[in-house]
């Protein structure tokens, strides 16, 4: 089993379906609301346990009501929630639009996310022992850095998600092993459009690029190779929030189980298809024989 330690948010999703989005100074009716356990971290962690990994969390929720829920969810996953702190104050929220194509636009609240910013006694030695260690950027920088350099220490594969969108700081990418952009976020780091002209700027800072293309699938570099394309399963999406952690959390599961990238990426993307047809974030996130049945159609 891929063992998996995760550093990032929780947030409880506020989510409006509605037909079209406001544009500003403009209401508009929504068709349902629902609030779904979210957060790319916890999003990662869920995503990664039901694929299969052995899955422990570090991070934080407000010692709320979104805080219990957002806990009892990572718990009921398999989660190990022993490094998620309960702290004074509310949860993460993101309050979340989503359209009838399945888009969405996101306002987090970091809440008690913004008080991991450390690491705590104990979260060494936990990633220590990790196959890999998941990050992303919804948890201040500091924390970002300073686990991810204990994970270098330890000979850890660390495998980085730069979102939200934002100009990274060199002593992040020199201690990042896998980075996983989507277009948008490859843009902002690199100011090219073209995903392989987006993935070979990156290979100046990072091994290991992969940029995950939305519909289109995956693309694949390393230094002194061909990139590689991935095609994603054609899948009609009714809500895509959360598909970017779920193709992140499947994919460190199959690499750490020593599946060749190609099919690694293939899986993932299995993965994020199924998640993209259910409404939710961590509430989509297809299991292992799913994923396995979806990956062999
Ligand atoms: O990546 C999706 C996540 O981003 C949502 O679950 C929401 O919480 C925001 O953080
Ligand atoms: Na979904």
């Amino acid at each position: 089993m891929t063992d998996i330690v995760v550093l990032g948010s929780t947030n409880m999703d506020l989510v409006a379906y509605v037909e079209k989005p406001p544009q500003r100074g403009e209401t508009v009716t929504g068709r349902e609301f629902r609030t779904i356990p979210g957060g790319k971290g916890a999003n990662q962690a869920v995503a990664a346990a039901h694929a299969g990994g052995t899955v422990s969390m570090i991070g934080a929720v407000g010692n709320d009501a979104f805080g219990t829920r957002l806990r009892s969810t990572l718990e009921h996953s398999g989660v190990n929630t022993d490094h998620l702190r309960t702290v004074e104050g509310p949860s993460g929220t993101a309050h979340i639009v989503v359209d009838d194509e399945g888009g969405n636009a996101i306002v987090v609240v970091p809440g008690a996310n913004a008080t991991v910013d450390h690491l705590v006694p104990g979260d060494e030695v936990l990633i220590s022992s990790a196959d890999a260690l998941l990050l992303q950027l919804e948890v201040p920088l500091a924390a970002v850095v300073a686990s991810a350099r204990a994970a270098r220490a330890h000979g850890v594969r660390t495998i980085l998600t730069p979102a939200p969108a934002q100009p990274l700081p060199p002593e992040l990418l020199a201690v990042t092993d896998l980075l996983v952009p989507n277009e948008h976020e490859a843009a902002t780091l690199t100011g090219r459009t073209d995903p392989r002209e987006a993935a070979t700027a990156l290979l100046d800072s990072v091994p290991e690029v992969v940029i995950t293309l939305g519909s289109s699938g995956s693309l694949y570099a390393t230094r002194g190779a061909q990139p590689l394309t991935v095609p994603a399963p054609r899948v009609t999406a009714v809500d895509s929030t959360g598909a970017g952690d779920t193709f992140v959390g499947a994919l460190a599961v199959a690499l750490g189980e020593g599946r060749p990238v190609r099919e690694a990426l293939a899986w993932a993307s299995a993965a994020a298809a199924l998640s993209v047809q259910r409404p939710g974030a961590s509430a989509s996130m297809p299991y292992r024989s799913e994923i396995e049945t979806q990956y062999a159609s």
